[in-house]
């Protein structure tokens, strides 16, 4: 598997997951990319070091590398490379003048930003320095928003290839032929982009999706509808990982959260026996740093 995506309700553990996961196949040999692209990073907290924004070694790892996503930048240098070809689609398909099309172009086009946070996953992968890439998404909504996001812009671009076929038919009419310029060529390399990313996600030999959960019952829930949402992407999933598993009979407190996630673990047994299913046990302290992620990973990397 090359992409390894783990998403999943907020707080559950999807960064300690796919920090693990990306240690275990370091520790393997494998040079491994942790990526991140919830907005509101906490990757470098997970391996208690510097994470930024260009692809930077993990210190005391070998063979592990680790970013942080900043899909709203990424967007801004998205825009700025591709302003003269998307105004002049504009300017040559409406009948707005220059202000309004500045305007519109200011304008957020839906799911633009969370394209282009899967564009520098995609084009990372393309660039094929490292055998494994493990990201760690947002918290359900948002990471569903990262899913959708080529259907959405194939919408767009289908909107924008329509009204370029109408100018394209206005110019034939009129000058005999029409040759297709560089705004054609954005509209063809957008569309290429989103080709990729949707084959790439579809791919079960290439791609999976680990969801992680907690046995409580609105994680249950939630996790249901994640599934349902992947099923419906035709993303691939194989296993999950249930974390903040109670173990201990230690004291009188311990015992009733035991018997308390008892009902939920068995649920979770019941409605995802389909999965390979990654116990991880609740620890005594946050999994924070590399000795505290080396000791986890082997619950979630079986
Ligand atoms: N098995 C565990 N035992 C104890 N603490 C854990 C365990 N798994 C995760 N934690 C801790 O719980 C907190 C939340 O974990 P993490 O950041 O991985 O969750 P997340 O799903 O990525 O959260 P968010 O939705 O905010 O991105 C962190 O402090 C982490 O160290
Ligand atoms: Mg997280």
């Amino acid at each position: 598997m090359k992409l390894t995506l783990f998403g999943g309700k907020g707080g559950v553990g999807k960064t300690t997951c796919a920090s693990s996961t990306g240690l275990h196949f370091a520790r393997a040999g494998k040079k491994t990319l942790i990526i991140c692209t919830d907005p509101a990073h906490s990757l470098a907290d997970s391996l208690d070091q510097v994470v930024g924004e260009a692809v930077l070694q993990v210190k005391g790892v070998a063979n592990l590398w680790a970013l942080e996503v900043n899909a709203e930048k990424t967007l801004d240098a998205f825009k700025l490379e591709y302003e003269d070809e998307i105004k002049n689609i504009m300017d040559t398909a409406t009948h707005l003048d220059k202000d309004d099309i500045e305007s519109m172009f200011k304008l957020p086009v839906p799911g633009m930003d969370e394209l282009m946070g899967f564009k520098t996953i995609i084009d990372l992968i393309e660039q094929a320095q490292f055998d494994k890439y493990i990201v760690d998404t947002a918290p359900t909504g948002h990471a569903l928003r990262l899913l959708n996001s080529p259907y959405l812009i194939d919408d767009w671009i289908k909107v924008m290839a329509k009204m370029r076929w109408k100018y394209r038919f206005l110019v034939k009419t009129f000058a005999g032929k029409y040759v297709p310029d560089k705004s054609d060529d954005f509209l063809m390399s957008l569309k290429k982009t989103v080709k990729r990313i949707e084959s790439l996600l579809r791919d079960s030999s290439q791609c999976e999706f680990i969801p992680v959960t907690i046995p409580e019952p609105m994680a249950i829930l939630e996790t249901e509808r994640l599934m349902q949402s992947l099923a419906d992407f035709n993303i691939s999933v194989q296993q999950l990982v249930v974390n903040n598993v109670m173990e201990s009979d230690g004291c009188a407190f311990c015992r009733e959260r035991k018997q308390g996630q008892k009902k939920y673990l068995q649920e979770i047994r019941e409605k995802f026996g389909h999965l390979k299913i990654n116990l991880v046990p609740l620890q005594e302290k946050p999994v924070m740093g590399i000795a505290e992620l080396d000791r986890v990973k082997q619950y979630i990397c079986v």
